[in-house]
């Protein structure tokens, strides 16, 4: 097992600075962070996994420390196959705190080696999630100080400048 290396799993979609913020904090405490993106054909995402992936390339590529990586079924599957125990994730609230403590006994209970280290983002990221950054922008609202700017670009190309669709458009 890789001490040194820890994996950053999530659905990224889209990747948010609030997430970016997490990965910078997780890089001063490890040589290097996975930044994992769930594939789960089971769930509609906004962004296609390449789309996601192509997101965070963008945004991080130059970095020899970040690697960008998907993985599909179990995460402490992936975990072993990268030979990693290490789990990074960010606390953002008191709310995300409930489910996240679930999600490190679980995966604690499936293999006791892995270990979840929990980060806590900048406040000014406290507030951003994926969903209500897409939310927002789909009702035409600004987004641009959540999100890297290819972010922006790749729902501008997807909606238009401000693709306002219904509330009923946003639920489907
Ligand atoms: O960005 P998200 O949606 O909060 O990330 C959630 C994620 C991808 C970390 C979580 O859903 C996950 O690990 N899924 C993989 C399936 C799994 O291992 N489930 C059992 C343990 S909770």
């Amino acid at each position: 097992m890789n001490d040194r290396i820890a994996v950053y799993p999530g659905s990224y979609d889209p990747l948010t600075n609030g997430h970016i913020d997490i990965i910078q904090r997780g890089l001063k405490i490890f040589d290097k962070i996975i930044v994992a993106a769930l594939k789960n054909p089971a769930k509609t995402y906004l962004f296609t996994l390449e789309e996601r992936l192509e997101i965070m390339k963008e945004t991080f590529g130059k970095n020899k420390r970040i690697e960008i990586d998907y993985f599909e079924g179990l995460l402490v599957n992936y975990l072993k196959k990268r030979n990693v125990k290490t789990v990074v994730r960010g606390l953002r609230a008191i709310s995300d705190f409930e489910i996240e403590f679930q999600m490190a006994l679980m995966n604690r209970q499936i293999n006791q080696e892995i270990e979840t280290i929990f980060l806590v983002p900048s406040v000014s990221y406290s507030f951003v999630s994926s969903r209500l950054v897409k939310e927002v922008y789909l009702l035409g609202g600004e987004i641009r100080s959540m999100v890297p700017d290819i972010v922006d670009q790749k729902l501008k190309g997807k909606y238009g400048n401000h693709g306002i669709v219904t509330a009923q458009e946003l639920s489907e």
